[in-house]
């Protein structure tokens, strides 16, 4: 399955870039640079020499991690150890976060994801979040799904097909079609869940973040959104973050493995520990520190 060099250590001694705010200026949408085809390369994501602080204290640091197109791809990791802090580098979250700095360099599909020309809510279209507490608006099921695409300027005539669609993908169709202008608040939890995700999928992303999708659902609720996970997988990039290691065991085919640790000027620094095919990191760990995780001896 593996032909990505996943293992490649060489950018580690890439050096950091410039300090990754937001650009200066918007330039005009003319001369934006397009983000490339999706179906280009197969890597996704490539990060080196990540690092996050905020309001100038280093969350994380060091992390060099490539994701894989049509994978899932698993953050796991002790409580505060910055598996969302990372995460949300992937769809510049931290733009919108006070204090938040972005450094180290993140590519996607090979460009420059910080460059000053790139089109942030191109960035935010192409790469979709769903949250740890499914966050429906207060409107029908219809408008939340129909919401992106309108923003996005996508005719009438269109939106009607474009939410059956994305709730089919989402494998909720079924449950909602005769209530489709109802409220989006009346559904379970994990129903708003799959209704977070069909939102996600209706403006036609390319990568899908989840950041916990299922911790506040029961377990069949889970057992949903996990299947759904693997269709996804076919024609989406999926990473997800999960407290879950029976979720990231089931669930991914590549895993990293992050703790936060005290270094040797007494700060508490979250890193990549270790990144490997999920099978291979769950069974023969290569660090000591990423056995004590899963067996359940810290964390
Ligand atoms: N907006 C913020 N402002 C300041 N510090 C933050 C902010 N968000 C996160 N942090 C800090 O960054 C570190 C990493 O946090 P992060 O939320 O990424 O961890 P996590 O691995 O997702 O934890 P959890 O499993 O509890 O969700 C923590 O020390 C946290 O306190
Ligand atoms: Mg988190």
């Amino acid at each position: 399955m593996d032909t990505i060099p996943m293992s490649d250590t060489s950018h580690r001694t890439a050096t950091v870039g410039s300090v990754l705010t937001r650009p200066p200026a918007e330039p005009d949408v003319a001369e934006r640079t397009p983000l490339p085809d999706p179906a280009e390369r197969d890597i996704v994501f490539e990060l080196a020499g990540v690092e996050v602080r905020y309001s100038g204290v280093t969350a994380i640091e060091d992390v060099n991690l490539k994701v894989a197109a049509r994978e899932i791809t698993a953050f796991i990791g002790p409580s505060g150890c910055g598996k969302t802090t990372v995460l949300r580098t992937l769809n510049r979250l931290h733009d919108i976060t006070a204090g938040a700095q972005v450094r180290g360099t993140i590519t996607y599909h090979g460009e420059d994801l910080y460059g000053p020309r790139v089109d942030v809510a191109e960035v935010r279209r192409r790469i979709g979040m769903v949250f740890q507490k499914p966050n429906p608006f207060p409107k029908s099921i219809h408008d939340n799904v129909a919401y992106g695409p309108r923003i996005n300027g996508r005719k009438r005539g269109e939106i009607g097909d474009l939410v059956e669609e994305a709730l089919r993908k989402a494998a909720l169709f079924d449950e909602v079609k005769d209530k489709l202008k109802q409220s989006a608040l009346g559904l379970s939890g994990g129903q708003q869940q799959r209704l977070c995700i069909a939102r996600a999928l209706a403006v036609e992303p390319d990568v899908i973040l989840m950041d916990e999708p299922c911790s506040a659902l029961d377990p069949i609720a889970t057992a949903r959104i996990e299947d759904l996970m693997q269709e996804l997988k076919a024609n989406y990039t999926l990473v997800i973050v999960t407290h879950n290691m029976q979720q990231a065991a089931r669930a991914s085919d590549r895993t990293a493995f992050f703790t936060a640790e005290i270094d040797d000027a007494g700060r508490r620094v979250g890193r990549l520990i270790e990144f490997d095919d999920t099978e291979q990191l769950f069974t023969q760990p290569s660090d000591s520190r990423t056995e004590g995780y899963i067996t359940g001896r810290f964390g």
